[in-house]
């Protein structure tokens, strides 16, 4: 109904808007389970190898992890849950199954897989007591609430402030930086008016590439996953080195190119960018701190770096959310998709 929307137009809209909220009640949440959180700290840094599993948006923030754990050095491998028989787990593994609703088919399966081998199991769902987290070692939870719109938003956000806790936790840091999360979102939704516009040029495109290095990577697949959920447009993410390898083929002149930008590897986005424009391609970036000086540009900024995926976040699914308005979609229930996919 109108009135649950709370004056939003969309249900996604205004999940968008609660990831302040959504995010600090799952620091906090996790703070309060400390003791599950440390029983999975230590199951993660027994373990031989750590494998993640996820799929979807769920994915892109288990790969954000897997990329933090393995800059550490830890033997970590992400999996896409529907490809889990490309792997043989054993008793030495730890596995992460990382789901918003709890329930998702492929997860199950993997890891009902994997717990047969004798791997302990580690869940992060948003739902309590879900089927996941019932087959689960130890439960860890976000706490964003219900999530009504198809795409995820506040889900991710919090996914990725609770792993950014775990990791933060496993190399011996001070995580109250994370407290300062929700108004780092906030500024950056300051920048609506600005997504906004990035999303209606957009709209207009049947292509696009969403570009990123380290730990930016994952935010590209994000923001180029909800462009094709929502606004049915064909956005591919790629690795921004690799995309001289090929994908470069297809840019001519007004081909749209958006750079995401965490702050690191700024120089080497910038190269990029240059390889980009000389094809006259329409380049965006969604920075940190510092800027790519693409055609647009969304230039955030943050204290500690570590915070830069809540300055990115909310824009790239703004954008998303725009595109598809545009474009005359309803964000909310986009075609062919489920909110939870609990078949296989
Ligand atoms: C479905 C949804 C996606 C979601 C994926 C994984 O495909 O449409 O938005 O990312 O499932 O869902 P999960 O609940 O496991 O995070």
């Amino acid at each position: 109904s109108a009135a649950s929307k709370e004056g939003y137009a969309h249900y996604m809209l205004k999940e968008i808007h609660e990831s302040p909220r959504a995010v600090d009640d799952t620091i906090s949440g996790l703070i309060s389970d400390i003791e599950d959180v440390k029983n999975a700290i230590k199951i993660l840094e027994e373990s031989k190898r750590i494998i993640v599993i996820a799929a979807g948006t769920s994915y892109h923030a288990g790969l954000y992890f897997s990329l933090l754990l393995q800059r550490e050095g830890f033997n970590v491998i992400p999996v896409i849950a529907s490809e889990y028989y490309n792997i043989k787990t054993n008793q030495e593994d730890s596995i992460l199954a990382i789901s918003q609703s709890g329930e998702t088919y492929d997860v199950m399966i993997a890891l009902k897989e994997f717990k047969a081998n004798g791997s302990k199991i580690i869940s992060l769902t948003n739902v309590i007591d879900s089927a996941i987290a019932r087959q689960s070692d130890v439960k860890l939870y976000t706490r964003a609430g219900p999530e009504i719109g198809v795409a995820a938003t506040k889900t991710f956000t919090s996914q990725i402030a609770a792993l950014q806790f775990l990791y933060s936790l496993i190399k011996g840091d001070d995580y109250t930086y994370l407290n300062k999360a929700k108004d780092v979102i906030r500024r950056s939704l300051d920048f609506e008016g600005e997504a906004k516009l990035i999303g209606e040029e957009l709209s207009a495109k049947s292509n696009a590439y969403y570009l990123g290095r380290g730990l930016s990577l994952p935010f590209a697949m994000e923001g180029a996953l909800k462009i094709k959920e929502i606004t049915y447009l064909h956005a591919e993410a790629y690795a921004a080195g690799e995309s001289k390898h090929g994908p470069i083929a297809l840019v001519e002149k007004d081909f749209p190119v958006v750079f995401i930008n965490l702050g690191e590897l700024v120089g080497e986005l910038q190269n990029n960018v240059q390889e980009m424009k000389a094809r006259k391609a329409k380049t965006y970036a969604i920075s940190v701190n510092e800027k790519l000086n693409t055609d647009k540009e969304i230039l955030l900024t943050v204290e500690d770096e570590r915070l830069s995926p809540f300055a990115v976040t909310p824009i790239i699914q703004l954008i998303a959310y725009y595109s598809a308005v545009k474009r005359g979609n309803d964000p909310d229930k986009p075609r062919n998709l489920a909110k939870t996919v609990t078949v296989g």
